[in-house]
């Protein structure tokens, strides 16, 4: 089974790995040696830290092998994607992918004759999304019921917290003034709102980016905060990107999270990292007390773990 956008992921599916995430986080000695021999190559286009060593070192402490392979050091973009992905899927028994762009995760997954994770493409973002989940059970006990509402630019990460929310009962209201391009996937949506578990916040021109009230009322009524960059990684430092990245900062500032927005609420809050202190979050929230940021981030490992021995145990 590929890892891919989640959508043919079933209740079960996503259910029995956030379980096993939290077994392999509790007991990981009894994990040591149950993928033994196995190889997992990690082909990155973009940057990473949470997700590479997520795989790298979650591969090697169930006790099989990590092969990282930068994009820019192969011949992948020499050749026609499916062959090279056929060739590497002859070597290996699991690729963690992460691309630019998802039209390519797709062609990958219908090339490979291993399973294929998703390791965040321009859509989607599902492995965070499962270890999202992860630490929500853990934290909250239950996912059913709970409201978690995304602030900020709607993007792959918030794509696949619907997604995975749509599963499972986690209801998802989003507070998004930008959506960007890429992450525009209406039939997600439309299934996720009519299934009553995506809500959007309409802002309307009328109310203008610098009204905040309708985040305030948003953030009221929900157990989680969720923030994400306003700006995805491969677009930070491109010089083609420098009006847009002014554009977004100016319309985005009064969305950014901070002690006074969230002051007097209960909420836990979450963010994916890497952050962007002073930003979309404020420097101050991420050690919060209500903060679940680095829980969240070690989670991607047992997480990652309990995703590895899912897809392993399917095969394609
Ligand atoms: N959250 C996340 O995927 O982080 P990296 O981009 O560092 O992998
Ligand atoms: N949404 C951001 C962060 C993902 C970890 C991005 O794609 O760069």
């Amino acid at each position: 089974m590929h890892l891919i956008n989640l959508k043919n992921w079933t209740q079960t599916d996503i259910l029995d790995t956030v379980e096993n995430g939290i077994h392999i986080k509790t007991y990981p000695e009894k994990y040591w040696h149950v993928a033994r021999g196995t190889n997992l190559a990690l082909l990155f286009q973009k940057t990473s830290t949470r997700t590479r060593c997520a795989g790298e070192i979650g591969i090697t402490q169930l006790g099989g092998h990590a092969h990282y392979l930068d994009w820019r050091t192969t011949n992948f973009g020499l050749a026609d994607l499916g062959d090279e992905i056929r060739v590497l899927s002859a070597y290996v028994d699991v690729i963690l992918a992460r691309f630019l762009e998802h039209a390519d995760i797709a062609t990958a997954a219908e090339a490979a004759d291993v399973p294929i994770i998703n390791g965040c493409c321009d859509r989607y973002h599902p492995t965070q999304a499962l270890g999202d989940l992860m630490t929500i059970q853990e934290t909250l006990g239950k996912l059913e019921g709970v409201k978690l509402c995304f602030i900020g630019v709607h993007n792959n990460v918030c794509n696949s917290l619907i997604a995975a929310g749509m599963k499972v009962g986690l209801e998802v209201t989003v507070v998004a003034p930008e959506v960007n391009p890429a992450a525009e996937d209406k039939a997600l949506w439309e299934a996720a709102e009519r299934k009553g578990t995506y809500k959007p916040v309409r802002l309307g021109e009328t109310s203008g980016p610098g009204t905040p009230c309708r985040v305030r009322e948003a953030i009221a009524t929900s157990d989680i905060v969720y923030t994400d960059t306003w700006i995805d990684m491969e677009f930070f430092t491109d010089p083609s990107f420098a009006e847009e990245r002014k554009r977004r900062l100016e319309k985005m500032s009064p969305y950014q999270l901070n002690a006074s927005l969230l002051e007097g609420h209960e909420c836990r809050i979450m963010h994916c990292l890497p952050a962007h202190r002073g930003y979309e979050i404020a420097g101050e929230l991420l050690d919060d007390e209500r903060s679940l940021i680095f829980q969240q981030s070690e989670n991607r490992l047992h997480s990652m773990k309990a995703v590895l021995l899912k897809v392993l145990s399917t095969g394609v």
